[in-house]
């Protein structure tokens, strides 16, 4: 419930914009009190009065309304929320954001405000992944803007891939997850998770059998303890947690630059089973079965993120956790991990065949700190998951 939570929502100008209206009633039957921002090109595709009729309250839609800014100046306007949402944000109000333009009244509050931001990104997929926007999203990460979605999947557009904006109980997850009140409110944790695909060619990669279900735990029960978790995620076969900014990525390399681009955080939990090696003579074209023979795969050793971010001399996160699957001596080869990659905390667990952990739905840790090793009985992921979380909240307090 958001009872008595109070919502500045921004809809900026694409097609996605009539979800905003939905996204008004779900929001207000929750108990949230929403002021609605019409961009002028938001008012495009939805009409002032849809948006204030569905609000209950005055819609606010030009820098230069002067009764409003006699009323309420923008500055205020901005700072009275709990929180400020972006719904649909288009590539060109992101842009905006990134480089602290302030040329109409969406841009203007997000920039003049101190209230946490939540954005919903709607475009053509094209503009999604082209590099300008691709380099804004990183400034806005950076900037501790929150994000969800967008979707992969149809556009109005007719083309396909991501770019739709997050639908609206996603959107809801999200904004109930950044005001939830916690122990770890306002603590910002990175997870990794699932496993890498290492490509070999266009259409065939090197993967490994992880199904990210323990990293999609920890995120859902760090998020339900109040803390901003931003989840990068190998092609996992669990869908991720909702109420999380979620970045994609398929390779080790592509992981590492996305924890780059998360960091500072305070907490850093690397849950994702990474590839050790790519194929460092990966062919841009598919490979063709030939009579000369079969290909010779090179290999390359991929960068260890954990033990990078680890080993981090300026702007280390405080917390560093890693895992340790082990078939033999576990907690003496995790010990030995924990001192090799430099990291605070290792999860170890035995994945050896009898003890159906891999791909089961339980599992029996022990927690490796500075002060030794710490059996936990054998219980569901999402046990391990809360008990973690709160094991972490305690670790901050
Ligand atoms: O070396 P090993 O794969 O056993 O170490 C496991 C831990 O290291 C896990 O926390 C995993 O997420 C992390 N790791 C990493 N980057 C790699 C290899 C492992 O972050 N290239």
């Amino acid at each position: 419930m958001l009872g008595s939570k109070h919502i500045l929502l921004i809809i900026g100008g694409g097609i996605a914009a009539y979800k905003a209206l939905d996204l008004i009633r779900r929001l207000r039957e929750r108990g949230a009190t929403v002021t609605p921002v019409l961009s002028r090109a938001g008012s495009e595709f939805v009409t002032p009065l849809s948006v204030s009729a569905l609000a209950g309250r005055k819609v606010f839609s030009d820098l230069f309304d002067l009764t409003a800014e006699s009323e309420m100046g923008h500055i205020e306007l901005s700072r009275s929320a709990d929180l400020i949402v972006v719904a649909p944000a288009t590539a060109d109000l992101m842009a905006k954001m990134a480089q602290g333009q302030a040329n109409d009244l969406a841009s203007t509050l997000l920039l003049a405000t101190d209230t946490p931001v939540l954005i919903a990104p709607a475009m053509n997929v094209r503009m999604w992944q082209h590099p300008a926007t691709q380099r804004n999203i990183e400034v806005l990460r950076k900037d501790g803007i929150g994000f969800v979605g967008p979707n992969e999947g149809d556009m109005a557009c007719g083309e396909h891939g991501p770019g739709r904006m997050a639908e609206v109980p996603e959107i809801i997850a999200s904004i109930e997850a950044a005001l939830r009140e916690g122990p770890l409110t306002g603590r910002r944790v990175l997870v990794t998770s699932g496993p890498t695909h290492e490509p070999i060619d266009p259409v065939r990669y090197i993967a490994n059998r992880s199904s990210g279900a323990q990293g999609t735990a920890i995120a859902r029960a760090l998020a339900a303890l109040g803390a901003e978790v931003i989840f990068i995620t190998g092609p996992a076969t669990v869908p991720p947690p909702e109420g999380v900014s979620v970045i994609r990525v398929e390779t080790a390399k592509e992981m590492l630059a996305a924890v780059e681009t998360t960091l500072p955080v305070e907490v850093a939990i690397f849950a994702a089973a990474v590839a050790d090696w790519h194929v460092s003579s990966a062919s841009d074209q598919k490979i063709k079965k030939t009579k000369a023979g079969l290909p010779r795969l090179e290999f390359a050793e991929n960068p260890d993120i954990l033990a990078t971010v680890a080993g981090m001399v300026t702007g280390r996160p405080g917390l560093v956790i890693g895992f340790a699957a082990e078939t033999d001596d576990v907690i003496e080869n995790a010990t030995a991990k924990r001192a090799r990659k430099g990291c605070d905390w290792i999860i170890a667990n035995d994945v050896s065949h009898a003890t159906g952990i891999m791909g089961g739905s339980e599992n029996a840790v022990t927690l490796i700190t500075a002060a030794g090793a710490e059996d936990w009985p054998r219980m569901g992921k999402d046990q391990v998951a809360r008990q973690l979380a709160e094991r972490i909240a305690k670790a901050l307090a």
